[in-house]
């Protein structure tokens, strides 16, 4: 694993790869435009994506298509296209990719319908895109390798000596580097920098949060930096990547609590204004959260009241540090763990 996730991994687009992006989309955009469907760049998962797409097809009438990716990638593609792009609404897992387009200023203001559906904190203060989904950073650790007293009490802990060999994470998936920018966000340049060297010297790294899980419920390392739905999930099944695990939540404030908003927004170079909106407005009321609370993602609702899952810890329960999500700095994030040698 160790030696193969260099490969697989290629976090930041190379000036080829995004101008052929580019090219694909603009071939692409002819159709699109032509229809009457919404256009969606989705990096969220594709089954969590889907779900809201057939509810709100099946309310609204309007039929929707989406495009796959991941954060980076389509962040950096939107970024690539500028006006030109087809997309009319842009989906994250996570808040960076969503910061990058913002500040590329492509986004329209999200809709006054759609933000008083979604508390303040949800949200960042531009207006500029909103939360849908919440996940929770945790601690995921092996059951028989350690006890609740030898668990970390911060995220910082884990650059300590006696941490060596002992955790892993996925330092190429954007889950992990929003947890990355939060750090960022939270303590400043020199401390993580500082932080990802410990990792560098310490963590075991993995392709993503699955194989990290997996490696942690094998006893390959004690505890692993993940986000709480990939432990829930699995739990949920048969528990083949978890059965020997459980979960620590750092609380506190720290920056392992980090809460990472997934991030839905209308593109401002979109002809479907309306309908756009209105996608929007639809993830964020209570039928589109009912899908997180009722469905297969384990992710947190954020929105119109909806509680979570009765499967997970309660939202006002986990204590996240509070940062802007507009803060957090992909591209800094991208340079520093390039330079500490993690990508
Ligand atoms: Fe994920």
């Amino acid at each position: 694993m160790r030696s193969t996730w260099r490969r697989i991994a290629d976090p930041v687009l190379s000036v080829a790869s995004i101008l052929a992006l580019t090219l694909g989309a603009t071939a692409c955009s002819t159709s699109s435009e032509k229809s009457d469907e919404l256009l969606i760049y989705n990096a969220q998962h594709e089954s969590l994506t889907k779900e809201w797409i057939d509810a709100f097809t099946k309310q609204t009438g309007i039929k929707v298509t989406y495009r796959q990716g991941g954060d980076t990638e389509l962040g950096n593609q939107l970024v690539a296209e500028g006006t030109a792009s087809p997309a009319d609404v842009f989906l994250t897992e996570n808040s960076p990719a969503m910061a990058a387009v913002e500040r590329a200023d492509l986004f329209a203001d999200v809709s006054a319908d759609t933000s008083k559906q979604v508390p303040e904190q949800y949200r960042p203060a531009s207006g500029k895109w909103t939360g849908v989904a919440a996940r929770t950073t945790v601690f995921a650790y092996n059951t028989t390798k350690l006890r609740p007293e030898q668990l970390p009490t911060s995220l910082l802990d884990l650059q300590q000596p006696t941490w060596k060999g002992r955790w892993g994470a996925p330092p190429a998936k954007a889950d992990f580097q929003a947890i990355v920018a939060a750090l960022l966000a939270l303590k400043g340049e020199p401390a993580t920098a500082q932080w990802l060297a410990g990792m560098k010297t310490n963590a075991v790294l993995y392709k993503d949060n699955i194989a990290t899980l997996k490696a942690v419920n094998d006893g390959e390392v004690d505890g692993g930096v993940v986000y709480h739905y990939y432990w829930f999930r699995d739990q949920s099944k048969a528990k083949e990547i978890s059965g020997n695990t459980a979960l620590h939540y750092f609380g506190n404030g720290d920056p392992g609590a980090f809460l990472s908003l997934s991030g839905g927004g209308v593109l401002k170079s979109s002809k479907k204004q309306q309908q756009a909106q209105q996608f929007l407005q639809f993830i964020t009321s209570k039928a589109g959260q009912e899908v997180l609370q009722n469905g297969t993602s384990y992710e947190y609702p954020v929105a119109s009241g909806v509680p979570a899952n009765s499967a997970l810890k309660p939202l006002d329960q986990l204590h996240p540090p509070v940062v802007d999500p507009s803060d957090l700095d992909a591209k800094k994030v991208s340079d520093l763990m390039t330079a500490a040698g993690l990508l």
